[in-house]
C-alpha cells in the first residue's frame, strides 16, 4: 500500500509553513473518521497507533484496515506511524508490519513509565534510526518527559527539554523529528486552569527551533480538551471534572516555530464518547451498535477536520506524491 514517509511529509510541511495532525486510532470507525476528514479538507495526514492500539487490534486487523484506507482514499497521502515505541523491538516489528514511521520513545525505560537517562535514550534511538533509515522509514525521538509540571513528579522543570541537550541528541541519533517536552501531558486532565506562560513553555520551542532549524519538532499531549466536548459528556450522564487543554493559538504559535507534527488523541475520544452517551441517554431502547457508532464517527470526523484546518494541512494533499521507501532509503544513504 502506498503510504508516505513521515520525513517526506514533514519536509513538505516545513516548506509550506504548516503543521500536520497525528491522530490515534484503535478501530475501523476512527480510521474512517480521519480519512473522511482528510478527503473533506484535502489534507495529508498521520495516522498513529500506540502499543495499546496494536495489541487491541492484534496488528493484522490494523494493517488490513489501513490497507483498505489507502485503497479507498488514493488521493490522500497517509503516514502510518508507531506512537511511543518503548523499545527497538517494538519499532522494528512496526517497520516489518509496514509502518512508514516510528517513534522510539527512549525518554522512558521499556516499562514506558520510568524516566531514562540521556545515554540510554541516545543508544536505543540510534539503534532504531540505523534500522529504520536503511529501509527508508522515518524516526521520531523524544527528549524530556511529558507531564513535567502538573503530574506531581519532581519540580517539573527538570523534565522539560533542554535545548543544548536537544542539539547533541539530534546530532548523535540522526532522527527526523524530535518530540519536545514543554509542559503538556497526555489525557484530559492537563491543566487545572487556562495555561499561560507559567505552565506551558512555548518559549522553549522557539529556543530549540533556533538551535535546530532543520529538525521537525513534535508536540505530544496536544489535545485542546474543548469545553463543549466535556460538557456534552457531562450533559448525558458523564462525570468529568473541569479541565483545560492546549489552546489552539499556542499550537499555531508552535507551528510558526518549527512544530510540524501535533499529536491528538484525547479530543477524539471525548467527541466519540459524548456522541455515544447522547444516543444512550436519548434512545434507551436502541441496541443496534450502528445507531451510536455512526454519530460517534461523525463527531470525531468534525474534530479532525477542524484541527486539519487549524494546523494548516488542509488543501495540501494534492501537492504530495508519496516517494517509494527505496527512494527515502537512498536519500539517507
Ligand atoms: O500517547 C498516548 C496516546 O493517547 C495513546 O494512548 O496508549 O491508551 O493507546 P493509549
Ligand atoms: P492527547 O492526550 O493530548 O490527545 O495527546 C496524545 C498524544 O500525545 C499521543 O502520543
Ligand atoms: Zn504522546
Amino acid at each position: 500500500m502506498p503510504l508516505i514517509a513521515l520525513r517526506q511529509l514533514l519536509d513538505a510541511a516545513a516548506d509550506g509553513g504548516y503543521g500536520v495532525g497525528a491522530f490515534n486510532v484503535n478501530n475501523m470507525e476512527q480510521i474512517q473518521a480521519i480519512m473522511e476528514a482528510a478527503r473533506e479538507t484535502q489534507s495529508p495526514v498521520i495516522v498513529q497507533a500506540s502499543r495499546g492500539a496494536r495489541s487491541y487490534t492484534n496488528d493484522r486487523f490494523l494493517f488490513h484496515l489501513m490497507a483498505a484506507a489507502a485503497e479507498l482514499y488514493p488521493e490522500i497521502p497517509v503516514v502510518l506511524h508507531q506512537d511511543h515505541g518503548n523499545s527497538p523491538e517494538t519499532c522494528i516489528s512496526a517497520i516489518e508490519l509496514g509502518f512508514t514511521s516510528v517513534m522510539m520513545d527512549g525518554s522512558l525505560l521499556e516499562d514506558g513509565k520510568t524516566p531514562a537517562d540521556f545515554e540510554h535514550n541516545v543508544r536505543v534511538t540510534r539503534e532504531v534510526v540505523e534500522h529504520a533509515h536503511a529501509r527508508g522509514v522515518s524516526v521520531e525521538g523524544e527528549l524530556g518527559t511529558l507531564g513535567g509540571i502538573e503530574d506531581g513528579v519532581g519540580s517539573g522543570e527538570v523534565h522539560l527539554t533542554d535545548p543544548d541537550q536537544a542539539v547533541e541528541f539530534v546530532e548523535r541519533t540522526g532522527i527526523d523529528a524530535l518530540a519536545v517536552a514543554i509542559g503538556t501531558s497526555h489525557g484530559a486532565y492537563k491543566f487545572s486552569r487556562p495555561p499561560d506562560g507559567e505552565v506551558l513553555s512555548m518559549n522553549l520551542i522557539e529556543e530549540i527551533h533556533s538551535k535546530l532549524p532543520d529538525t521537525h519538532l513534535v508536540m505530544h499531549g496536544s489535545s485542546s480538551v474543548p469545553k463543549d466536548l466535556v460538557d456534552a459528556i457531562n450533559e448525558y450522564g458523564g462525570a468529568m471534572q473541569p479541565t483545560w487543554g492546549v489552546p489552539i493559538e499556542e499550537i499555531q504559535q508552535g507551528i510558526r516555530h518549527g512544530v510540524r507534527k501535533i499529536n491528538v488523541d484525547t479530543d477524539l475520544r471525548l467527541a466519540m464518547t459524548g456522541a455515544i452517551r447522547k444516543v444512550f441517554a436519548e434512545e434507551p431502547d436502541e441496541f443496534d451498535p450502528r445507531s451510536y457508532l455512526k454519530p460517534a464517527r461523525a463527531a470525531m470526523q468534525r474534530v479532525v477536520a477542524e484541527r486539519m484546518v487549524q494546523f494548516g494541512q488542509a488543501g495540501h494533499a494534492p501537492e504530495l506524491e508519496a516517494k517509494p521507501l527505496e527512494e527515502m532509503q537512498a536519500l539517507y544513504a
